[in-house]
């Protein structure tokens, strides 16, 4: 194909914006999928991706679109919204020439807009402001075409308004396309060099890359290389999504399309990598890979100890879909033979813990979410701790915690709640600045920690939903942490321990403590439950003793009546786990870790 009838761009947007809509109504209004295929979030494969209406893989299609007697050839990337997916969003920006700026003409301008306009701008892409659902009775497109001028410079009447639901604008949308994108430039003739900016696992094919071509070209059966790890793989089937994939004769200079070489592991065909051919090998590889990080820990186990084979098959077999997971087995003295897996962020813990006990038909519990943290001991060792269980004991000379550069929107009635907030968390206010009359962008330098887990539910209560929060990756810190412990009747739990800031240990000793008197049940005997810093106990409680007499209730009589129960009783303590004398139900490791 000749480059200068291609135009690569992507939409990117806050999530909930529209996006998927407006992907599907491109889709429609081209004729790329027949009315009757039609569902929505059309390249949402996932079935958690459609219940959640959340983009979690980038997409590629090719649509045909005719302006003034020529036909073009568009590749649409859909990008993923969510915050824990930056970096494939970046990669899929990185493979376009432009993208669409889609705001909402309800809600304007928010954090992940923001985030997700500074990569765009990072990757030197021409920017297409559009306003989305005009549709809405609410909307106020006027004001906020004003907004996203200001921003991005240029005049409000040049933002595009559209609705994806009900398809107005769409055309004009793709007719701006063709004239204000650039075509794709590269070296036709040169060693070829093509981007991954997706990779993902098809059980009937294996793994399946989506590429961009820079320079020079791919064709079917070449032998091609990765360039970061020089790996070579066959090339079995080479095409383009239109959207069912489509076989075709090669990729040549701005084309956008899939490979498939038989690999049967995403981390063989990775994200950010550069695919060269074997026989003329490109010297330089296109930049920006990096291998993913995981920024959140947490312990998975299975409710049903005999499905711990079950679980480490899962995982296994989910890994080669997600370059991103990593895990190793951990065992605890109360939750028995599990894993440590890290995550992107909370949604990636959620909806990696969620594909595995929907795929696999398990259970699961999952302990209390870490960050990792850096550990130099007074012998000048450094240990990464990911898990409380692991934190040392003594003789340690400084912790670092991992530090996020936090960017809130908010309309500018509710600074002082985001500043409040943002203090008791450790914040460091960076600067603020007002993107329009009454709206605010605030910036902070916060611990991970303290805002991973429930910062931003918090954040949403207190500005009444208008708030949005985006957050990347800043460093690290020396921090005062210490490790809480909880005891059983003097028996530690490892899965209740945890690691926090010195001023937040009491909170949580008592807030542990409290929920385990609720939580477990009377024995025989008095149980005390205390929370500790090494030897130093910071709060205690404790469940009095009881004898718990079933057969009180049966007033002698009946035997049958009297066995059944026994029987129950038998049934409720195998779900049961022992601390030392003390009988702890499942339930209550299950609540204790679940709720904050
Ligand atoms: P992510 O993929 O999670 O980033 O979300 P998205 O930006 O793709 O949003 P999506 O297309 O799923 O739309 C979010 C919600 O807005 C859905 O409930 C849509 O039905 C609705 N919506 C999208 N476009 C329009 C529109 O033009 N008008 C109206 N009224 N609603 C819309």
């Amino acid at each position: 194909t000749d480059p200068a009838i291609i135009r690569n761009f992507c939409i990117i947007a806050h999530i909930d914006h529209g996006k998927s809509t407006l992907a599907d109504r491109m889709l429609q209004l081209t004729g790329v999928v027949q009315q009757r295929d039609m569902k929505a979030q059309y390249l949402d494969r996932m079935d958690i991706e459609r219940e959640r209406g959340i983009t979690i893989k980038s997409q590629a299609v090719r649509i045909p679109w005719e302006v003034d007697g020529t036909a073009y050839c568009l590749n649409m990337i859909d990008t993923p919204g969510h915050v824990d997916f930056t970096y494939e969003v970046s990669r899929s920006l990185a493979a376009c020439e432009g993208a669409i700026l889609l705001v909402d003409a309800a809600q304007g301008i928010e954090a992940q807009t923001l985030a997700n306009l500074y990569l765009a701008m990072e990757n030197n892409l021409t920017i297409i402001p559009v306003l989305n659902k005009i549709d809405l009775p609410a909307a106020q497109p006027e004001k906020y075409a004003l907004e996203l001028a200001n921003l991005i410079g240029g005049k409000p009447e040049d933002v595009l308004q559209v609705s994806g639901k009900t398809g107005m604008g769409v055309e004009a949308l793709l007719d701006q396309i063709v004239r204000e994108l650039p075509p794709p430039v590269g070296d036709a003739n040169g060693p070829a060099r093509a981007m991954i900016f997706d990779s993902v696992y098809d059980t009937y094919r294996g793994v399946v890359t989506y590429v961009r071509v820079i320079d020079g070209s791919l064709s079917p059966r070449e032998k091609i290389q990765m360039m970061s790890t020089r790996a070579t793989h066959e090339l079995l089937e080479i095409g383009v999504s239109s959207p069912e994939p489509t076989p075709s004769k090669g990729l040549g200079v701005g084309e956008v399309g899939y490979l498939i070489t038989g690999v049967k592991d995403v981390r063989q065909s990775k994200v950010g990598d550069t695919v060269t051919t074997f026989n003329k090998p490109a010297t330089e590889s296109l930049g920006g890979y990096q291998d993913a990080k995981p920024m959140v820990f947490s312990g998975l186990y299975p409710m049903d100890g005999t499905d711990y084979p079950v679980l480490r098959d899962a995982l296994e077999k989910l890994m080669l879909n997600d370059a991103a997971l990593i895990y190793e087995p951990e065992t605890s003295a109360a939750l028995g033979f599990g894993f440590r897996v890290g995550f992107l962020g909370l949604l990636h813990l959620e909806i990696t813990r969620e594909r595995l006990e929907r795929e696999h038909n398990l259970d699961l519990i999952s302990t209390a979410p870490n960050v990792e943290y850096q550990v130099t001991l007074e012998d000048k060792k450094v240990i990464h701790v990911t898990n409380p269980s692991e934190y040392p004991s003594g003789k340690i000379a400084e912790v670092r915690e991992p530090m996020v550069a936090a960017t809130i929107l908010a309309p500018n009635e509710f600074v002082g709640a985001i500043m409040e907030l943002c203090q008791s968390r450790r914040g460091i206010l960076g600067g603020m600045d007002y993107l329009s009359e009454d709206r605010v962008e605030i910036r902070y330098r916060l611990p991970l920690a303290e805002i991973v887990f429930d910062f931003f539910d918090i954040l949403k209560s207190k500005t009444r939903g208008y708030g949005s929060l985006d957050w990347k990756a800043d460093g690290d810190q020396v921090a005062d942490l210490v490790k809480v412990d909880i005891l059983l009747q003097g028996e530690q739990v490892d899965a209740f321990s945890a690691i926090t800031h010195r001023d937040k240990a009491y909170a949580y000793g008592v807030m542990m403590t409290g929920k385990l008197r609720e939580l477990i049940p009377r024995q025989q005997f008095e149980v005390p439950i205390q929370a500790a810093i090494g030897a130093r106990i910071i709060a205690r409680e404790s469940i009095r003793a009881i004898r718990k007499d079933v057969l009180a209730k049966c007033y002698g009589g009946d035997i049958s009546r009297k066995r059944k129960l026994l029987e129950k009783q038998k049934e409720g303590k195998k779900r049961m786990k022992m601390v030392g004398r003390v009988e702890v139900p499942q339930e209550a490791f299950i609540a204790a870790l679940t709720t904050g």
